[in-house]
């Protein structure tokens, strides 16, 4: 498949996918989202790829769901036509770690798949924002579910009530972004650590994923052993045998294609 809406590249085993959409600040179409979808299950399907970072500008990871697009809708084109929703979670089945680098305006519909992100790395000009009630509508890709179980009630609440913006630091702060890194480094910054992640065993780095997914899904009890069952099952694979022979041996353990 060409791609119009996105810009991809591959550094080693990481895949970067970039938002492309300048002349609208990324806003999120179906046709985006459809590629965007297509990207991902291509690269979690591929075994040279072990990490995939989505990015967008220095301007705008996303300005939210494209309005021009959306304006004239009406209630049987979104909910029986099957447009808004049904291509914009095809992320949640990636097994392997997406990391979101969000620079600029990261809005809307952007933030919330930035939310969909296994973690951000923010830039310091990055902005967060639910401003959806100002277009008249709710947020409707989980910014009333993830936001809250993110940031807590109140600060979630505040944004998505008033529209207002959190920067960078703020964003920080409230757990929302892993880290925050100079915005010209953004991409090198995001780059690295996918290479560190990389370089894990990638059958692990999934099993952690999907541990840790279900940790919002059940109750801690079912969520520990759901967790020891990968564990266990760790022993029967070459990467625990690799990684904890090689601690013996005082070397560096090599874990490539496991
Ligand atoms: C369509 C958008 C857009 C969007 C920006 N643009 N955001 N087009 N959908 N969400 C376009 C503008 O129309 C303009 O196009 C160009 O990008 C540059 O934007 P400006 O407004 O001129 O830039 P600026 O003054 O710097 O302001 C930037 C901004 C503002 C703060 C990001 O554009 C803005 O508020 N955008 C809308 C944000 C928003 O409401 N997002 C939530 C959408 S609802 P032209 O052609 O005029 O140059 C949503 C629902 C999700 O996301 C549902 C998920 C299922």
């Amino acid at each position: 498949m060409q791609y119009s809406d996105l810009l991809i590249e591959t550094h080693g085993k990481v895949a970067v996918i970039r938002l492309n959409r300048p002349k609208a600040m990324n806003a999120l179409n179906d046709n985006m989202m459809n590629e965007l979808g297509d990207a991902l299950y291509k690269f979690d399907a591929d075994s040279n790829i072990n990490c995939i970072v989505l990015t967008g500008s220095e301007k705008a990871f996303a300005a939210g769901a494209d309005i021009a697009a959306m304006a004239n809708y009406n209630y049987q084109d979104t909910h029986g036509g099957n447009y808004i929703g049904r291509n914009w979670e095809h992320i949640l089945n990636i097994r392997k770690p997406v990391i979101g680098a969000c620079a600029g305006y990261v809005l809307g519909g952007g933030c919330e798949l930035a939310m969909m992100c296994d973690f951000l790395i923010a830039a310091e000009n990055a902005k967060f924002g639910q401003p959806e009630i100002k277009v008249g509508v709710t947020p409707g890709a989980g910014g009333t579910q993830r936001l809250p179980r993110t940031i807590g009630k109140s600060k979630a609440m505040d944004m998505l009530l008033t529209t207002r913006m959190i920067d960078a630091a703020e964003a920080e702060r409230t757990g929302l972004v892993s880290r925050v890194v100079p915005t010209e480094k953004l991409i090198e910054e995001a780059i690295a650590i996918a290479t560190q992640i990389a370089a894990m065993p990638v059958s692990v780095a999934m099993q952690i994923k999907d541990a840790v997914n279900r940790a919002f899904e059940t109750t801690l009890t079912e969520g520990v052993r759901y967790e020891r069952r990968y564990f266990h099952a760790g022993f029967g694979t070459p990467a625990q045998k690799e990684g904890m022979s090689a601690f013996l041996e005082k070397r560096a353990p090599k874990f490539d294609g496991l």
